[in-house]
């Protein structure tokens, strides 16, 4: 495994195992920097969303640097003011036409709004019959959300991009996805910092040359997920895909899986209709 590898999506296509999160990377150059910063690194996969208001600044930089677009991953989400069937295909045009690009690679529905999730999929089915998007995938989807699906969805997702790390360890919903063939995506594997000074996880990272962060990222990758460290800085963007020159142990795997204890730095989905 190293920063160019790829997990094969349920209808072939390729998504980078690590990709760089920009939620809360202001506006402008702030954005623009960190993704220069991500790619001159070697990351090939960007996470924005339309609430992120910085879709703008990823095309910048990508426009701004050597890789070519097609080499780059790029997601992004439609917020839940813009959901429902007409609001969604014009605003994927506003997000199409802000990052100057011909087509995203991922799109999300990024919340499961009760009333309006079943026609803003019908919408993301078109634009990827329509060949604007190369996958659609859903956000914060709980197994209900997605069984659901079952009964209205023609083209099932590709993703289901939660929150995901070792003190939310969603065993469940990762065997269902899994047994369904939708990939997914651990958003906040840092825990936003809050856990990097855990005791625990500090015992764990002394068995090896390694950060905290690094060794959350790897235990997201070893768990064949996808996942979107954010950072603006370029030593941390550097520090963050510097997890594939060593493996945590099984024992060590076991170890942090147990740390699990429903704990959310995110917004909580399981109430939601
Ligand atoms: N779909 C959704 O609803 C949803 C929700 C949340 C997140 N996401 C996606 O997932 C991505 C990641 O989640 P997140 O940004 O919420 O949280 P995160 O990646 O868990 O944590 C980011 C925080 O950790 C800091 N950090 C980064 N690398 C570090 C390191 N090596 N050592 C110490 N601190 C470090 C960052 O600060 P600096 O930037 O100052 O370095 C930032 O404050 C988002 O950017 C977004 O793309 C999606």
């Amino acid at each position: 495994m190293n920063i160019n590898s790829t997990i094969t999506l349920n209808n072939g296509v390729e998504i980078p195992r690590l990709g760089l999160g920009v939620f809360k990377s202001t506006p402008g150059p702030e954005t623009e920097q960190a993704v220069i910063y991500a790619l001159d690194a070697g990351y090939r996969h960007i996470d924005t969303a339309q609430i992120y208001r910085n879709e703008k600044d990823v095309g910048e930089a990508i426009r701004k640097s050597e890789v070519q677009r097609d080499d780059i991953f790029v997601t992004t989400k439609i917020w839940n003011n813009n959901q429902g069937y007409d609001k969604t295909l014009r605003t994927f045009d506003e997000s199409l036409g802000v990052m100057g690009f011909e087509y995203i690679d991922l799109l999300l529905i990024h919340w499961p709004l009760e009333e309006l999730r079943k026609d803003t999929w019908k919408a993301l089915e078109e634009l990827y019959k329509n060949k604007k998007c190369r996958a659609i995938g859903v956000s914060n989807y709980t197994i209900r959300h997605l069984q659901e699906m079952d009964d209205y969805a023609e083209i099932m997702p590709a993703v289901n991009q939660v929150e995901f790390h070792p003190y939310l360890y969603q065993k469940d919903l990762l065997e269902y996805c899994l047994q369904k063939n939708i990939l997914i995506e651990a958003y906040t594997p840092l825990t936003r910092g809050e856990k990097l000074k855990d005791e625990n996880l500090l015992a764990i990272t002394k068995h090896y040359e390694k950060t905290p962060a690094q060794i959350l990222i790897r235990w997201c990758l070893q768990h064949d997920l996808v996942t979107l460290p954010k950072s603006v800085h370029r030593d941390r963007i550097i520090e963050n895909a510097d997890v594939f020159d060593f493996s945590i142990s099984d024992t060590d795997m076991k170890m942090l899986d147990s740390f699990h204890e429903n704990f959310r730095v995110a917004w909580d989905p399981s109430d939601v209709p």
